[in-house]
């Protein structure tokens, strides 16, 4: 065997040894990455999983009322949407304005513009108040859906809002969308 030749092959054993050696490390069965983090549970993705579907998946248990929920309104929302919700230095969330056909520019509400009642307990849920997303209990969800619902007279004042009867809500311009994947709503 020529110098050269013998040299090379020490390297190649050299290297196939160092090799085996990091794979004797590799307790999590991972290959050669670093063995960090730990598998993420049931139980640690729940507080996250918050998105409510158009057909009403994934909303919480619980029931509001328009009663209730103008209380909420009173006390977290006024401050920017003004009272009782019907507009301030933020947008009206209650109102009666149409949405001109034709003029996609105009101001768009819940009532004229929103095709699923469902997305209102999602975005409030996660959303509001803007100042401090994230602090309303479930109820205080529903009651508030209730309310905005009722003020815009989608719903009557009496019905109440849950997991059932939310999602059978029509949103006045439900139709003017369109869909593009059905199958999946
Ligand atoms: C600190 C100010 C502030 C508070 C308090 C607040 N909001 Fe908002 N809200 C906003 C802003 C800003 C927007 C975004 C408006 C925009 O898109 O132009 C918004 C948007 C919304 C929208 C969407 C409106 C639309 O037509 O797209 C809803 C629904 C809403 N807020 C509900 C609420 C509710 C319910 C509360 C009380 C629990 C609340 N907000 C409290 C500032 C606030």
């Amino acid at each position: 065997m020529s110098t050269f030749k013998a040299l090379s092959l020490a390297f190649i054993l050299a290297t196939g040894a160092a090799a085996g050696a990091a794979r004797a490390d590799d307790m999590n069965g991972l290959g050669n990455r670093p063995n960090l983090g730990e598998k993420i549970t049931e139980a640690d993705i729940k507080p996250w999983d918050i998105s409510i579907l158009p057909d009403g998946t994934n909303l919480p248990p619980g029931s509001g009322t328009a009663a209730a929920g103008a209380k909420v309104v009173a006390e977290k929302c006024a401050l920017c949407h003004g009272e009782g919700a019907k507009g301030g230095k933020n947008a009206a969330l209650v109102t009666d304005a149409p949405l001109p056909p034709g003029q996609i520019e105009a101001n768009k509400t819940i009532k004229n513009f929103w095709a699923n009642a469902t997305t209102l307990y999602d975005y409030v849920r996660r959303a509001m108040p803007w100042n401090a997303p994230r602090t309303l209990t479930d109820q205080e969800v529903w009651d508030v859906v209730a309310y905005l619902l009722a003020a815009n007279k989608i719903i009557d004042e009496k019905t109440v809002m849950d997991a059932k009867s939310l999602p059978q809500v029509k949103m006045p311009n439900r139709d003017n969308f369109i869909v593009r994947f059905p199958e999946r709503i």
